[in-house]
């Protein structure tokens, strides 16, 4: 998709981070934009950001419905989406064993299958532009696993093989589709989320985790979003976000199974500078 001027294009989780940057920076280059997020505060300020007429509205991605009735409304009021981002997600710190089945589901509702909601319910409109694009979040960490991200590390490898095959039933139609890999990019997304231990299973202080994030993650949102649109552009099947995910994409290439003991030495390294993840 060469331009976004003049398009529809409706996001998921717009009311932070990279998707409320993705949102701006479509609204500056002309897009119509059509926004949801299950905080309505949130995304009415991203519409109010945005400057323009924005259709927005209070979206669980977890609900089979709300999604449905968002993108019947995308369809009806704004004559369908050309592009549409599945980017809500949430983030979870907690170990196998001793992580609740019941924070492993909600992520994987949230991260994978609201991913696959969003692609159902848009890929009819989408199928009937001339020129469409579909966009799914994953992550660096659906490229290479760390220990207590076991839920994350499952719900974004899953977005990655479900946009992967998906790409690949949709090859010679109109619809593109990007799966996007960032690495830290400094967003909401620890502070939105049930950051519960340390991946060695320790307890932690409140805003621990947090702080630890923060300091690592180095990007801004406003250039992740610059990154995505810029491989929106040139029609990329994926795209990796930051120098970190160039880099850790490298790393997996080269040492597949043995990329986990420089997981190792990094978290020590970060552990004697007082962060602890
Ligand atoms: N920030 C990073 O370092 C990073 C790295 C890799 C991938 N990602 C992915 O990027 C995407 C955006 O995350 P972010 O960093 O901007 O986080 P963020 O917390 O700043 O924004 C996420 C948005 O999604 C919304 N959301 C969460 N659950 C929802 C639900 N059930 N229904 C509707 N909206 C919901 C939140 O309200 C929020 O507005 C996520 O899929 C995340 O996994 C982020």
């Amino acid at each position: 998709m060469k331009t976004l001027s003049g398009k529809v294009v409706a996001i998921t989780g717009a009311g932070s981070g990279i998707g409320r940057a993705l949102a701006l920076q479509a609204a500056r280059a002309g897009a119509r934009l059509a926004l949801a997020d299950w905080k309505r505060d949130a995304v009415e300020e991203t519409a109010r950001l945005a400057g323009a007429p924005c259709l927005v509205r209070e979206v669980d991605v977890r609900d089979d419905g709300a999604v449905s009735a968002f993108a019947a409304d995308v369809a009806r009021e704004l004559g369908g989406a050309d592009a549409v981002v599945n980017n809500a997600g949430v983030s979870l710190a907690a170990t196998v064993g001793r992580m609740k089945r019941e924070d492993f589901q909600w992520l994987f509702e949230i991260n994978f299958w609201g991913v696959v909601r969003g692609t159902e319910a848009f890929l009819p409109q989408l199928r009937e532009k001339p020129d469409a694009h579909l966009v799914n979040l994953s992550s660096i960490f659906g490229i290479i696993a760390v220990p207590g991200q076991a839920a994350y590390n499952a719900a974004k490898f899953a977005v990655r093989g479900y946009t992967e095959a998906l790409r690949q039933e949709l090859h010679g139609s109109s619809v593109h589709v990007t799966c996007v890999h960032p690495g830290g990019v400094r967003t909401n997304i620890a502070r939105n989320g049930r950051m519960l231990e340390t991946s060695r299973g320790e307890t932690v202080q409140e805003g621990e985790l947090e702080r630890s994030f923060d300091a690592v993650a180095k990007l801004s949102p406003e250039k992740a979003a610059a990154i995505i649109w810029r491989a929106v552009a040139r029609d990329a099947p994926r795209v990796l976000v930051g120098w970190d995910a160039f880099w850790i994409d490298k790393l997996q290439r080269l040492l597949p199974v043995g990329y986990p003991a420089l997981v190792r030495s990094i978290r020590a390294r970060s552990e004697k500078r007082g962060l602890r993840f």
